[in-house]
This record gives C-alpha cells, sequence and structure tokens, in this order.
C-alpha cells in the first residue's frame, strides 16, 4: 500500500510542476483526505469543518475525506502509473471514464468506439477507466480484463452513488500523482455519447499553451438544492444551507486543465464535503474565485438525443447514451461528414 504522506513521488512531482502550489498540496497531504476504513472521530476544535463534516458523515454513510488521519488510506488497487508516460509539449487528454466494477460491457463499448486513444490524429489521448470495489462480484475477472487491456483503475471502497466525491478526488489524485503531462483531464461518465474530436477542436483549438484555469462542460447556473429526500440529488439542509449552488459543470462530462485539477485537489480539504460530485467541485471553484468557461451553445446536451449522423456531429457530449446503441451507431458516425449540408 503506498500512503500518500511523505510520499517522495508526490512531493518531487508536485514540485517539479507547481512550485507555489508545494507548500499548500503537502500541508493538505499531511491533513489527508483520504478516508480511513473506520470513522473515528476526533473533533478538532480549531477546524471549523467538524461540524458539517460529521453531519456529512452521518448523512453519506461514508468516512469523510476533508478531516481525517490518514493512517489508512485507500490504494489503488490496480494501478497503471506508466499510463501518462508520454513527451511533454504534445497535445494530450487523458481521460478519466467513472464505470462500476460490473460495467464490463460499457467499458468494451467505449473502448471500441469514443474511448478509443488513437481516434484523434494530432493528439495523444489515454483513457482509463476508474472504479471501486463492488459489493457483490468479485475481482478477479478485473484483473483479466485489466490483464487484456491495461486500462483499469481500482481505488479501495466502495463504489457507491455517495461515493462518487471521492472516486472524483481519487481521480484527480491519481492525475497529480501520475500524470505530469497532460495538458487537460476529462471526467466522464460511462452513459454518455462522446464526439473525441469535437472535444478536441473545441478545447485544444490552436492554443500552445493550455488555459490554467480551465474548465468547461455543460454548466448549471443558480441551481436550487433539491430538499426532497426521495429525489437522487436530494441536498440536506445541514450539508449545503445556501440557497443556490456556485456554478458548476454537470457531472457526465466536463473537462478541465491539470493545473486547475491540482487546484481544485488542494482546495478540497476546505471545503465542506457533499457527496454530489459536480456540485462539490462546484464549491471548489467558487472557493478558489475560478468561473468555468462556457462552451458553446448546444454541445453538452443532458437529456439525451436520438441519433443522427449529422447533428451528431456538432455534439461534443450526449447524455444520456447506451452502449448497445453506441456500438450501434458509431460505424455511421464514423462515416463522416460528407453527406451532411455545410454549416
Ligand atoms: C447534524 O444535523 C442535525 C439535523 O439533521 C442536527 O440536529 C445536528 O446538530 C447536526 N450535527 C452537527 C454536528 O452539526
Ligand atoms: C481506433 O481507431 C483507429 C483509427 O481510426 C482504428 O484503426 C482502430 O481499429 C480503432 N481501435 C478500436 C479498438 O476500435
Ligand atoms: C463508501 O465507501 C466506504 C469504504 O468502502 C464504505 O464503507 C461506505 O459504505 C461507502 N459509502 C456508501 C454511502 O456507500
Ligand atoms: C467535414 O470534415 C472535414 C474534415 O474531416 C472538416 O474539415 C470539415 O470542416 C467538416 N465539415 C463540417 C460541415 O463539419
Amino acid at each position: 500500500m503506498r500512503l500518500i504522506r511523505g510520499n517522495p513521488v508526490l512531493e518531487v512531482l508536485l514540485g517539479a510542476t507547481c512550485g507555489g502550489l508545494l507548500v499548500l498540496l503537502v500541508g493538505w497531504s499531511r491533513g489527508g483526505w483520504m478516508p480511513s476504513g473506520k470513522p473515528t472521530y476526533s473533533p478538532r476544535t480549531e477546524d471549523t469543518l467538524t461540524f458539517t463534516l460529521q453531519n456529512f458523515t452521518w448523512k453519506a454513510q461514508f468516512p469523510l475525506p476533508l478531516d481525517r488521519e490518514p493512517t489508512q488510506v485507500f490504494p489503488f488497487l490496480l494501478n497503471h502509473p506508466d499510463k501518462c508516460q508520454v513527451s511533454r509539449g504534445v497535445h494530450f487528454l487523458l481521460m478519466l471514464v467513472m464505470t462500476q466494477p460490473q460495467d464490463q460491457v460499457v467499458r468494451d463499448a467505449i473502448r471500441y468506439t469514443w474511448g478509443n486513444e488513437t481516434a484523434v490524429p494530432g493528439v495523444t489521448i489515454r483513457r482509463l477507466f476508474l472504479m471501486g470495489l463492488s459489493s457483490f462480484s468479485s475481482s478477479s475477472h478485473h484483473l483479466l480484463e485489466d490483464e487484456k487491456h491495461g486500462d483499469l483503475l481500482q481505488v479501495g471502497f466502495l463504489d457507491t452513488y455517495h461515493n462518487q466525491t471521492l472516486k472524483t478526488l481519487m481521480g484527480l489524485e491519481w492525475v497529480v500523482q501520475y500524470c505530469p503531462t497532460t495538458h487537460y483531464v476529462l471526467k466522464v461518465n460511462g452513459n454518455v455519447f462522446l464526439n473525441p474530436s469535437l472535444l478536441v477542436q473545441q478545447i485544444l483549438k490552436a492554443e500552445q499553451q493550455p488555459q490554467p484555469d480551465f474548465i468547461t462542460g455543460c454548466i448549471y447556473r443558480n441551481r436550487i438544492p433539491i430538499r426532497r429526500q426521495s429525489h437522487p440529488q436530494y441536498m440536506p439542509l445541514d450539508m449545503f444551507s445556501h440557497a443556490r449552488y456556485p456554478p458548476y459543470c454537470c457531472s457526465p462530462g466536463y473537462v478541465l486543465s491539470r493545473p486547475l485539477a491540482l487546484k481544485v485537489l488542494s482546495i478540497a480539504r476546505k471545503v465542506p464535503a457533499v457527496h454530489l460530485e459536480d456540485v462539490f467541485v462546484g464549491l471548489c471553484l467558487h472557493q478558489l474565485g475560478v468561473e468555468p468557461t462556457p462552451s458553446p451553445p448546444n454541445t453538452f446536451l443532458m437529456f439525451g438525443r436520438l441519433y443522427n449522423r449529422c447533428d451528431f456531429r456538432g455534439f461534443v457530449l450526449v447524455h444520456p447514451f447506451k452502449h448497445e446503441e453506441l456500438l450501434q451507431v458509431w460505424p455511421d458516425f464514423q462515416k463522416g461528414n460528407t453527406t451532411c449540408p455545410l454549416e
């Protein structure tokens, strides 16, 4: 097991990539947001968050990222530390695809469609599937799957809806530790249609240098927290009491620069935790004073769309989209735009 605290790799990486943030981040990793297996609380009076955190744990039923002694961190049970070995300077996008352990068919569909690492000429893309533990399936067949494809990252906590914030943070943590060369990180869920060429065009444009505080996707502004308990996105008042959320990029897919990923991770410890990962990232951005960059209208669709080759050339992401359908439409989508009217 690899402890983050005192991890020389981490500290060297951090030192190399962002001198200024080093102090902040090392301070943060000493404090440790990684949950321990057994939630034991030692309320710290100086920690004004303890209150929120206790209630967070009570509600979300998991040891909180933020106020933790890192006696036992969650290791990456499956890892590919070499995945990002790419020379610096090339345009580089890392896809972190969120799937659950039992979703192998979904992962297979993605591997053969939008997750294809060589689908966009001139850009280096790396794809990894991030997953936690399954409560009902053994992990042995993931070993086989990983041997075949070499693209699974598994973290040692239960992969549940309420642990999504933790999963996202672990993904960013992986980027910090093992992926110093990437310019952008795409956090994307498995149940979408993605148009990688358009994504790359949109985010990389002709720019030489990635924009440091860049994050885009479908942006929700002035959203009112849902207080109805039966709703999956229920937000208890004691977890988040404000009338509106700050702007945030919706969970199905958003892309951010690596420098911003570092900043989000560094501030995460100071932000009251909420289990909705997109809201949580929004709260971190708010704290950092970073505004999401709007994407062109109608490029990230959150309410689905019937497939049509020409329309879909203009969408970066369509959510939700079934993996069976993805496999069906992909060959057609790849036929290109020759029969589509020019915009
Ligand atoms: C947690 O919330 C409950 C109400 O749901 C409240 O009674 C309790 O005081 C809160 N605890 C803390 C530690 O904030
Ligand atoms: C990925 O894309 C390349 C180039 O378009 C193609 O040659 C290759 O067969 C694709 N791989 C998979 C697994 O579909
Ligand atoms: C989150 O993961 C921890 C560690 O595996 C587990 O104990 C907890 O039940 C999970 N939380 C939820 C809400 O499933
Ligand atoms: C069609 O594709 C070509 C290259 O594949 C591109 O240059 C052109 O802009 C595309 N046209 C439209 C309407 O999307």
